[in-house]
């Protein structure tokens, strides 16, 4: 086994590239090749990024695309999305293009509370616990004044603050559950900072309360965190149109798809497995918007697979039904999202991509975001239930192959013809290629 490293942060870049090119690489001038490939010539840009985490050696591209044509209430939009999966900013553009002919989307924000809980032990008689914390209330709001001043000026701030018994689910297991209103900004500095300061006072507070025994005043904070399953932080997105202007395809009548599409959805709803499947084209859109607007896609992914499981099994983020010849397709995704603060401000590609969407507030970017999730969820529906995936899939694939291959731009554009009306395989794409080469010899 390899001997663990102290100090690794303490080093310089170099010097960690060193370490790490020592330790890890048979060419250790090739890693370091590899590694400093990468690195931005603009000193100030590279510390700027260098500066985001710790021990940043590098760094890593990710495609920054552009799916335009989406008409989102009223408003036209062109949707920057980060992610490495190729024919989904395709997808997106597609399905933004079929229903910008259709009336284009509707979105709107059903509500926008976020949560956080201050977890704590306490061993004693719980009717004294919820006298103590009626008395203590608002002490802790008056506690956390400073903090809150800013947000409460712009007409945010704390919403509320409950004590909840969790002693059915562990035994002496409370919380504080507070609401909040963070207005554009995601919020999780803010709520941490409440929450943090709301267990000083409680704790504080505890041990001078003349009613509580000994015991009884030892409580026990276990932690103070916000929640990143935000129910009521919730956007609804849908389209609709008469079901005769459903389908352009000659192949299904339109009558047939929107049958077949809702049958795709009701089995999403059903079964699991395949519902994981169907979110996670859905999230294909919505981490994309969310990455390249700066947000945080991890408590996002966290939050819409947990919305996902509320009526206790998985199930799908989509609906859609056939009402009076109407075709009706929706989603509805918690979505904790901040167009102010944290990366919004710092990184010049956040800033671009907001700039795009014409600076919009969290709420709007709510509504931007789940439209490119209920988007990307058209597309791959509708393929799946007409062409099957793979066609579109394989075509975008087809230039991953060439590039891997090292194809120059002419070859490409050969092959990429050859394939036009033909299925893409990993194999008959080096067959061809390497036709076109022997040819050129
Ligand atoms: C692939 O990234 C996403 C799909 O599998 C989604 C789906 O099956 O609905 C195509």
């Amino acid at each position: 086994m390899k001997k663990p490293v102290d100090g690794f942060s303490k080093l310089t870049k170099e010097e960690k590239i060193d370490w790490l090119a020592n330790h890890y690489f048979q060419d250790r001038k090739d890693a370091v090749s590899i590694i400093k490939q990468y690195w931005n010539t603009n000193a100030a840009l590279q510390k700027l990024h260098d500066e985001f985490i710790e021990n940043t050696i590098t760094n890593y591209y990710l495609p920054f695309g552009i799916a335009p044509n989406f008409a989102i209430n009223g408003h036209l939009y062109s949707i920057p999305m980060c992610l490495e999966e190729s024919s989904v900013v395709a997808a997106a553009s597609k399905a933004a293009k079929y229903w910008l002919k259709r009336g284009g989307f509707k979105a709107e924000v059903i509500a926008t509370e976020k949560i956080g809980q201050v977890h704590f032990m306490y061993h004693g008689d719980k009717e004294k616990l919820v006298r103590y914390f009626n008395q203590i209330k608002p002490l802790l709001i008056e506690a956390t004044d400073s903090i809150t001043k800013n947000m409460r000026k712009r007409g945010g701030g704390i919403l509320d603050i409950i004590l909840k018994d969790k002693t059915a689910d562990l035994d002496n297991y409370y919380q504080i559950h507070a609401t909040f209103d963070t207005l554009d900004a995601m919020g999780a500095n803010f709520i941490n900072s409440c929450l943090e300061q709301f267990a000083k006072t409680f704790k504080a507070g505890a041990n001078t309360y003349e009613e509580f025994t000994e015991e009884e005043r030892d409580i026990q904070i276990v932690m103070s965190i916000l929640s990143n399953y935000v129910p009521n932080c919730l956007v609804k997105a849908e389209v609709s149109c008469k079901v005769d202007e459903l389908n352009e395809d000659q192949n299904i009548s339109p009558q047939a798809f929107a049958e077949k599409f809702v049958r795709a959805i009701d089995i999403a709803k059903a079964e699991p497995h395949r519902a994981v499947t169907h979110n996670k084209g859905v999230m294909n859109g919505i981490d994309a918007v969310v990455l390249a607007t700066g947000n945080d896609f991890r408590a996002i992914e966290a939050g819409v697979h947990a919305y996902a499981a509320k009526n206790g099994t998985y199930s799908s983020l989509t609906h859609a039904t056939i009402d009076n010849g109407i075709f009706k397709f929706w989603i509805e995704v918690p979505l904790a999202l901040g167009t102010i603060g944290g990366l919004t401000n710092l990184h010049p590609l956040v800033k671009l991509a907001l700039e795009m969407l014409g600076k919009p507030s969290a709420k709007e970017l709510m509504q931007i975001v789940a439209v490119a999730g209920l988007a990307q969820n058209f597309a791959a529906i509708r393929s799946l239930i007409t062409t099957g995936i793979q066609k579109g899939h394989m075509k975008m694939h087809l230039m991953n192959i060439l590039n891997q291959l090292g194809a120059t731009d002419e070859e490409k554009s050969i092959v990429v013809e050859l394939f036009h009306n033909k299925t893409v395989t990993h194999s008959e794409v080096i067959k061809e290629f390497n036709n076109l080469r022997a040819k050129s010899l």
